[in-house]
């Protein structure tokens, strides 16, 4: 049986979701630079940079988790359905590296948890931690994007 797809409808969510990949990779510059903060001995104020990392969590569990699962939901059945095989082998990949950058996720969320509520000095015996987490997190989603851009830009030449 031959799918239905309507083409325009795809084309808007498949601009839309390429989009979103812009948004993802500001923040990840922003909190590259958090990062960074908190793992400079010289910076002495750690609770800044933890309170403007958990808001960048908050943008994984509000806005990457979603997108994650509308992937895998509409995209990936697309480009199963629009490339050739060749291209969608890189889908197996793309599934493997949403379920390793969720992983690191929950991570920091646990390790800004335990600075949170690890009473005094906890901030600063969890800044560096969450600041290797956080940098893991921001290498993982930058060569995602990389690679899943080249996958968006693939089928908005097709759409
Ligand atoms: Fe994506
Ligand atoms: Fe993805």
């Amino acid at each position: 049986m031959t799918e239905v797809i309507d083409v325009q409808e795809a084309a808007a969510l498949v601009q839309d979701m390429h989009q979103f990949h812009y948004r993802a990779w500001d923040r990840m510059d922003n909190m590259e630079r958090l990062a960074r903060r908190l793992k400079d001995k010289k910076d002495s104020d750690k609770a800044g940079p933890l309170k403007e990392i958990d808001e960048v969590r908050t943008f994984f569990r509000d806005g990457v988790g979603p997108h994650f699962q509308m992937e895998e939901a509409k995209i990936y059945p697309l480009v199963k359905t629009l490339l050739p095989p060749r291209k969608r082998i890189a889908i197996a990949f793309m599934i493997k590296e949403h379920r390793a950058i969720w992983r690191h996720v929950m991570q920091l969320r646990d390790l800004l948890q335990a600075a949170r509520e690890g009473g005094a000095g906890a901030q600063v015996e969890q800044a560096e931690p969450v600041g290797d987490v956080a940098l893991q997190i921001v290498r993982l989603v930058r060569r995602h994007i990389t690679k899943e851009n080249m996958i968006y830009q693939t089928l908005e030449g097709i759409l």
